[in-house]
């Protein structure tokens, strides 16, 4: 099936990302949000980007114009109808996506595929609730989508082929790696590196480095572009913790489970970059390590 339409719901961190990429690829974009401020927020951010790349000469005036025309904004669902695939990138909570799945399932056309960008809930759990689990998919971007060359494509075991196939030349047209997940917690990457975070904070607890010396180590000792500190406050450490919770259930692995220090920044509503403090206070002009124990 020819894809001409994308939905993406959310405006998010992700779905600003995921919008401007799919318009890039030369795709009618409708972005929807739940209330108006964030979806102000994204699109901003969407604004600043193009204007970016415009004034770096990497795009030309026009052809930015006409990406943010591809974009149409709204609050209702009403206006994802004539959509033939549909990613959502709203909250990590298998509740709110599903009553989201219901409602769209009745409202988008029947042939259209829908996508999860979910980093760690089932695919599957998400397929049931619709009425087209052959066309239900997972599509994993990685933050920020707009730079990260990676998708997931996932499917679940009722995915079909078709379904799959879309998820790879879509990977394709946003000329992205695309890599086949199965659908367990985690993926690919996440399955790696999310135990791979909470053992730094675990190493931080133990002392075998400071936050500065274990992110410079990781680095300069094997070119990672992040210390895997700064990492975590990148990828928000809210969004971190309910991973690990999801996961360690999963698994039943202590080495996914929150350690200390994150579960008290995640009370303190210390969520890293997206609250200005994690395990850096970014409110200067760069960003400061801070002892979260102190
Ligand atoms: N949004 C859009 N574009 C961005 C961006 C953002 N948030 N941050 C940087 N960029 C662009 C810049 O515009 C610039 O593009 P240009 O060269 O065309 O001008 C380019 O990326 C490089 O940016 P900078 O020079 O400012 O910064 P860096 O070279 O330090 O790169 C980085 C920034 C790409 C974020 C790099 O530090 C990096 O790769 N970090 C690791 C990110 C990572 O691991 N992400 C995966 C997280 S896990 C995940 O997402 C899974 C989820 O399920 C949890």
């Amino acid at each position: 099936m020819e894809i001409a339409k994308v939905g993406v719901v959310g405006c998010g961190l992700m779905g600003h990302g995921i919008a401007q990429i799919c318009a890039q690829a030369g795709w009618e974009v409708v972005v929807r949000e739940l209330e108006q401020a964030p979806l102000d927020k994204g699109l901003a951010k969407i604004d600043k980007q193009l204007a970016r790349a415009v004034e770096r000469g990497k795009l030309a005036r026009e052809d930015a114009d006409a990406i943010r025309g591809r974009i149409e904004p709204t609050l209702e669902y009403s206006d994802l109808a004539d959509c033939d695939l549909v990613i959502e990138a709203i909250t990590e909570d298998l509740g709110a996506k599903l009553e989201m799945w219901r409602e769209l399932d009745g409202i988008v056309k029947q042939e259209a595929f829908f996508a999860t960008n979910t980093s760690s809930l089932a695919v599957a759990d998400q397929a049931e609730a619709t009425s087209r689990a052959e066309r239900f998919l997972g599509l994993h971007f990685f933050n920020p989508a707009q730079v990260m060359p990676l998708l997931e494509v996932v499917r679940a075991e009722e995915t079909g082929e078709q379904a799959a196939q879309v998820g790879f030349e879509l990977g394709e047209k946003l000329r992205k790696t695309t890599v086949a997940a199965r659908d367990n917690r985690g993926f690919v990457v996440n399955r790696l590196l999310v135990p791979y975070m909470l053992d730094a904070i675990r190493a931080y607890e133990q002392g075998v480095g400071s936050v500065e010396d274990i992110d410079t180590g990781m680095k300069a000792g094997a070119s990672h572009p992040m210390g895997p500190l700064e990492l975590a406050d990148f990828v928000g450490l809210d969004t971190l913790a309910s991973i690990a919770d999801v996961m360690v259930e999963a698994y039943e692995e202590d080495r996914f489970s929150q350690p200390e220090t994150l579960r008290k920044l995640v009370e303190a509503g210390q969520f890293g970059r997206k609250s200005g403090r994690g395990f850096y206070d970014y409110s200067g002009e760069k960003p400061v390590a801070v002892d979260p124990r102190g």
